[in-house]
């Protein structure tokens, strides 16, 4: 078997979780981590169980590292992931592409230039749950699919002071653009208009909008609704797809899609652990309903059925080792980043931005 070295940039939280997922890859031999601190590299490289370099050159320049993992805070994505696809590494790059819809831009054009492999970190492509629906929608089973709507309620779990808190990038590309994807992915069509507001914060402490309704229209007219708010749930223990799901569901968390068809309807529902589906028939006086398929699973499937991040590493290192191209390609990542920034500058501008108006480059 062909295996390759790879290379962490970024040893928090995440890039612990991608280290996890390279060490278990049977693809991957030797993995190296990088933070730009030394001390800071020394310290995560130890508790990872890794190699570890402050010099990023060390890695770019070592050509047996075929493929780098982005894990960074938001605001150095655009420079690791340009230097990275310039000296010819594979890249999965962590959400948001950039904080700017310029920064994606340039993250897009430096994979069109070198020609490396670039997958953007959308793992919820590889979650069971969302899988699911896009099998039943590819299959026909809800018919055309016409509206989908997604509610999302949290706790507040990012810490003050923090990268995150103080990020000038929003949240709708460093959190919800997995939410945003979801239904680009399923429908397959191109959005052609959007309209977002804000009201004011929950969190005082952030230096961007906590709370979002984001309406998204396609070129075949159906169109998609996001509402999020962090802040009301009681059980602030960590990240909310994590571990305490029990305590969180009966906790005003809520992570749940509703996906109409013109034969049927898709609920996921992760705080309720299931994905139900509704038949639609046409009855002697009104249109009837029926559920005819539940699937439920329980709390060892969370990462499995949630972000499947160790998944989509997996794979990626499969990809990359057997010299194939990305499953999710970036230019389709770029779309959704591109709804993402269209969605701050309609909620900026109080008014609807359409799609076509938003330039590639
Ligand atoms: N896909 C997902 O579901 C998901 C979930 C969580 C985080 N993320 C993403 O992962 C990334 C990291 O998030 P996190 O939760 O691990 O944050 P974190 O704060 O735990 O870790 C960020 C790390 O980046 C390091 N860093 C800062 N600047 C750097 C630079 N220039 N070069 C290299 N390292 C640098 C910091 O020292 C820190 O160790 C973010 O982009 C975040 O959006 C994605």
């Amino acid at each position: 078997m062909n295996k390759i070295n790879v290379a962490v940039l970024g040893l928090g939280q995440m890039g612990a979780t991608h280290v996890e997922a390279a060490k278990e890859s049977p693809f991957v031999d030797r993995i190296i981590g990088y933070e730009p601190d030394p001390g800071r590299a020394a310290l995560r490289g130890k508790e990872l169980g890794i190699g570890n370099t402050s010099n990023l050159d060390e890695i770019l320049e070592d050509k047996s590292i075929k493929l780098i993992y982005i894990a960074a805070a938001n605001e150095a994505h655009m420079e690791l992931a340009v230097r990275s696809l310039k000296s010819g590494k594979a890249v999965l790059c962590e959400k948001p592409m950039g904080i700017t819809l310029d920064e994606a831009r340039t993250i897009i054009k430096a994979e069109k230039e070198s020609g490396s492999f670039l997958q953007i970190g959308f793992e919820a492509r590889y979650s069971m749950l969302y899988m699911k629906v896009k099998e039943w929608i590819d299959s026909g089973l809800i018919g055309r699919p016409l509206n989908s709507h997604c509610l999302y309620y949290c706790s507040e779990f990012h810490k003050k002071n923090t990268w995150r808190s103080k990020s000038k990038g929003s949240l709708i590309g460093e959190k919800l653009s997995h939410y945003l994807d979801l239904p680009r992915w399923w429908f397959g069509k191109k959005v052609t208009e959007v309209f977002a507001m804000s009201a004011p914060n929950f969190v005082n402490y952030f230096n961007h909008p906590d709370n979002h309704q984001i309406t998204y229209r396609f070129e075949d007219g159906a169109m998609s609704n996001l509402n999020f708010v962090m802040g009301i749930a009681e059980s602030d223990l960590g990240d909310p797809l994590k571990d305490i799901l029990e305590k969180q569901s009966d906790d005003g968390h809520v992570l749940r899609y509703m996906i109409y068809g013109d034969k049927g309807a898709i609920e996921t529902d992760v705080f309720r652990r299931r994905i139900r589906r509704w038949v639609f028939s046409d009855g002697p006086e009104k249109l009837e309903s029926k559920i005819v398929e539940e699937m439920k699973y329980d709390k060892s499937q969370d990462l499995l059925y949630g972000h499947n991040v160790h998944g989509q590493n997996l794979r990626i290192a499969e990809l990359v080792a057997k010299n194939m191209k990305p499953e999710n390609p970036a230019s389709d990542a770029f779309e959704t980043m591109k709804l993402c920034f269209a969605a701050e500058k309609s909620s900026d501008t109080g008014k609807p931005i359409l799609m076509n108006e938003i330039a590639d480059n």
